[in-house]
């Protein structure tokens, strides 16, 4: 294999537009978060950009610096928002609608959060069944939404002053799509967007529209979106990095933390149950099973990926894995999920896990979006395109080439992410080996 090439970053001078299709409770998480750590209210409490730190070189030189003086990202100073709603509530109405933070914490930031107003979405109820959105584009084919949103994109960093702008999906999960034919290639998909082809879901007129422009875009949904061969194409020809699916927060993150584990230590798995309450908009719209269904499969993957049953069969064959999402409103946006883990040790003699997590999910979501938008902006201007796998660590479905198998295990992606951040930077990958400095053979 021939060496990695050297990485040439360009300078984050200026400042960055972030762009969310879709504005409703995890983007406005994330928006009123970010304004109210710049004013010094709150603390980005779950983001690695701005509170984690990478270890370089030996363990003997103590040198772990912030990640954020590592790598050159965007300042939260210079971070300019926008996006799209299918809803005309600006970013404080929608924050509140979404009833994830605090009126007082919202209050303090008003003015910032109503001057960031939703341009129109393109939306089909087609694609999202529990939805009916009033405030939409009107066109007549699926070519000519792409070009409005070009449109807007444009118009946005010009009337923004912004230099650079990434784009993170935060809208709704739609219907269960599989690649077909009309994905397969970006001339295919070009003549699908000027026939209206049904394949083609607004997520990716969006994923097209950024993608076209050079925009980095990272998905939060399970939606197919950039993960077919068309995009993989068009992110090659306009250098654009891309990644996704669907953010880990929630239950699939304390999998993706705990089956690691199980695994390490050789403990067998007979079946794992979980179901979660949640009364949300995403919990609605999750209550259709076209939608549900988009979502499972991205949720049931992760443990067969992590536990290789074909590598252990004796630990992991036929394990029985379930989940479940049910729409409860009282719960809103403060979801509940409990997991019943059915293991077995020593002997074959059985255990019992159980797991009841009281979590917030767009409190665990708006850091990843943060970090999301700051990772992709920096692999531009590194020059890097196409699947971003080293982005995996903030996602259910990461993204990977069709000859490779995802990493699912979420410490496997976190070494990935700062292996890749070092190679950037041209320092030594860390492979945890520490021989040296036993000096074993002397
Ligand atoms: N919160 C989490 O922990 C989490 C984790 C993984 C994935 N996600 C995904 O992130 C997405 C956002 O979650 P949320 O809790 O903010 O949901 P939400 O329902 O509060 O927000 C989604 C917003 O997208 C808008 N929308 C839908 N279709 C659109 C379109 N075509 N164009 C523009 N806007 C559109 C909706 O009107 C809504 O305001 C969902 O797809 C969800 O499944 C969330």
């Amino acid at each position: 294999m021939e060496p990695l090439p050297k990485v040439d970053i360009a300078p984050a001078q200026g400042r960055l537009g972030i762009l969310t299709p879709g504005m409703g409770a995890v983007s406005t998480t994330f928006m009123a978060g970010v304004i109210a750590i710049r004013k010094g209210i709150s603390k980005p409490i779950g983001s690695l950009t701005q509170m984690g730190t990478i270890r370089l070189g030996k363990r003997t030189e103590s040198r772990v610096p912030m990640i954020k003086e590592f790598v050159p990202l965007s300042e939260l100073n210079d971070i300019v928002f926008g996006g799209w709603d299918i809803f005309e509530d600006d970013a404080y109405q929608s924050a509140l609608n979404a009833g994830v933070l605090d009126k007082t914490l919202l209050d303090q930031i008003r003015p910032e959060l109503e001057a960031i107003k939703p341009m129109k979405g393109v939306f089909s109820k087609e694609y999202v069944k529990k939805l009916d959105g009033r405030y939409i584009k009107s066109a007549k084919t699926k070519w000519d939404y792409a070009q409005m949103l070009m449109d807007d994109m444009q118009k946005f960093q010009e009337e923004n002053k912004v230099d650079r702008l990434a784009a993170v999906w935060c809208g709704s999960t739609e219907i269960f799509l599989k690649p077909e034919a009309v994905h397969q290639s970006l001339e295919s998909f070009e003549k699908g967007l000027r026939e209206n082809h049904p394949a083609i879901a607004p997520s990716m007129i969006y994923a097209y529209a950024a993608l076209k422009l050079g925009i980095p875009y990272a998905n939060g949904a399970p939606n197919l979106s950039t993960d077919i061969p068309a995009m993989y194409e068009l992110a090659k020809e306009t250098s654009t990095p891309i990644c996704g699916k669907d953010f880990k927060t929630g239950q699939t993150l304390m999998k993706t933390i705990l089956a690691p584990g199980l695994k390490a230590r050789l403990i067998g798995l007979n079946g794992w149950f979980s179901t979660n309450i949640l009364g949300n908009r995403d919990g609605e719209v999750l209550d259709d099973p076209e939608s549900f269904k988009t979502k499972e499969e991205s949720k049931l993957s992760v443990l067969e990926h992590i536990l290789q049953p074909d590598v252990y069969p004796e630990l992991y064959k036929d394990f029985y894995h379930k989940v479940r999402i049910n729409y409860y409103p009282p719960r809103g946006d403060n979801k509940e999920g409990w997991d019943n883990v059915d293991i077995f040790g020593w002997l074959g003699y059985p255990m019992q896990i159980k797991i009841d997590f009281l979590c917030r999910d767009s409190i665990l979501a708006a850091p990843i979006v943060l970090d999301l938008a700051l990772f992709m902006d920096l692999a531009k201007r590194a020059k890097f395109s196409g699947i971003q796998e080293w982005l995996s660590f903030y996602f259910k479905s990461p993204m990977h080439l069709p000859d490779l198998y995802p990493e699912h295990d979420l410490f496997i992606q976190q070494m990935k992410l700062k292996n890749t951040l070092r190679y950037m930077m041209g320092e030594e990958q860390i492979t945890h080996l520490g021989a040296d400095y036993y000096e074993y053979y002397r």
